[in-house]
């Protein structure tokens, strides 16, 4: 799947069990709604779910009726139709728990991260019963283009605009040289000073 055609572009594939399902309807119209952040992040959105074009895109008008909006047959951003499987196979994404009526697993709600290389970033993997919170998808967004671009990484609970923690690896004189905003290190019984905060750098 050409998922990423512009080098700077960030890509994310999103599975859903089926077409017509609650759940699945209310992600889907949440992810639409939340496609402007995805853009202003350069992340291209792909969903994917196991039904046909043609049911994609009656459901598509359903997800809009959902959302208050024109019950168009179009989403900000395309669904994969992987009728057969082919591709929830290949990817790891079925979800041996959840059997549709002719006992064949469905796909469960997986989330792949790509970054500019196209590789894979990150990888959550939620059961069909278990809607995806998606502002902590963007809150992880934040989190992997801010670690890939600088030598930081978030800590517990961070919010774009917290403190982040400097890399363990990184030297003291070289983290200060990097870091003008300065580092604050908290003491700890073991003496060792590896809990580094500095402000979220531009
Ligand atoms: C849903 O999207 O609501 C759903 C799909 C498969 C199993 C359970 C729930």
């Amino acid at each position: 799947v050409p998922l990423l055609p512009s080098p700077c572009r960030w890509g994310i594939l999103f599975s859903h069990p089926r077409d017509f399902t609650p759940v699945c309807t209310t992600e889907l119209g949440r992810a639409a709604k939340l496609a402007h952040e995805f853009s202003k992040r350069n992340v291209k959105m792909i969903a994917l779910s196991i039904d046909s074009v043609q049911d994609h895109l009656s459901w598509c008008k359903d997800i809009n009726a959902y959302n208050g909006e024109q019950p168009a047959e179009k989403l900000p951003f395309p669904i994969i139709a992987d009728k057969n499987r082919e591709l929830a196979v290949k990817l790891g994404m079925l979800d041996p728990d959840e059997l549709d009526k002719d006992g064949m697993p469905l796909t469960a709600r997986v989330v792949f991260i790509f970054g500019p290389d196209k590789k894979l970033k990150l990888s959550i993997l939620y059961p069909a019963t278990t809607g995806r919170n998606f502002d902590e998808i963007l809150r992880v967004v934040d989190s992997l283009q801010l670690t890939a671009y600088k030598k930081v990484a978030t800590p517990v609970d961070w919010k774009p605009g917290d403190s982040v923690m400097v890399v363990p690896t990184l030297p003291e004189e070289e983290a200060k040289k990097l870091f003008p905003k300065g580092i604050f290190t908290k003491e700890l019984p073991s003496g060792k000073k590896y809990l580094r905060y500095t402000p979220q750098p531009e």
